[in-house]
């Protein structure tokens, strides 16, 4: 688990989060309610957009980041509790959450077949499953790229891996996908589902 990654992972999304990002987020993360989950919570970025929900359980393995997290609550309006967890091993009761949240975290779980099962096992029948995610892109020349870049973008972006078919994995699963919007030629997806 990488230690400089979360002491610089604010400062090098900065520019995104800014603009594009915080809109995503904004949209994606108000329509979470009642119990959520939120997965890989990293540094608490999605805790301002949370509205009207009953309480945030929010998991997150590597406890640097949880630090950088925790100077975060105050900005949330709703009660967030921290959980030092992977999602491919969740401690929650079947059908706890009403919605479950993951950004920008399916492309850097060891695991993510393991992960997605245990999010179905936690959330309730017909919860909302909201990610936004970056995924192997589409066209050819770009596709290519990020499975050429990913050995060495895993080892400085913390196990992060570009070439991840997240869609497909979220299919796979059994999911029922409702919408996929896409940004920046397909680079990034929001994905909703139950
Ligand atoms: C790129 S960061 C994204 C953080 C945040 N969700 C966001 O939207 O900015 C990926 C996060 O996934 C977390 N992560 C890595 N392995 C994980 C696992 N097995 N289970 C849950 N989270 C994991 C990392 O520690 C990191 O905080």
């Amino acid at each position: 688990m990488g230690k400089w990654f979360p002491s610089i992972y604010d400062m090098a999304m900065s520019p995104l989060e800014k603009g594009t990002f915080k809109t995503i987020r904004k949209e994606l993360i108000g329509k979470a309610a009642g119990r959520v989950l939120e997965i890989g919570a990293g540094t608490g970025i999605n805790f301002p957009f949370y509205q009207n929900v009953e309480r945030v359980d929010a998991i997150e393995p590597n406890p640097l980041m949880i630090e950088k997290a925790k100077k975060r609550l105050h900005l949330a309006d709703v009660p967030v509790q921290y959980h030092t967890q992977s999602a491919e091993n969740l401690s929650f009761p079947n059908m706890t959450f009403d919605s479950v949240v993951a950004t920008l975290v399916l492309c850097s779980i060891p695991d993510p077949v393991s992960a997605l099962k245990e999010i179905k096992r936690v959330a309730k029948p017909n919860a909302s499953i909201l990610f936004f995610e970056h995924v192997k892109m589409e066209q050819p020349f770009l596709a290519q790229l990020q499975e050429t870049l990913t050995p060495a973008w895993k080892k400085v972006c913390d196990g992060c891996h570009l070439n991840r078919n997240t869609l497909a994995l979220i299919r796979e699963a059994g999911f029922e996908i409702q919408k996929v919007e896409s940004y920046y030629k397909g680079l990034f997806l929001v994905i909703e589902c139950r």
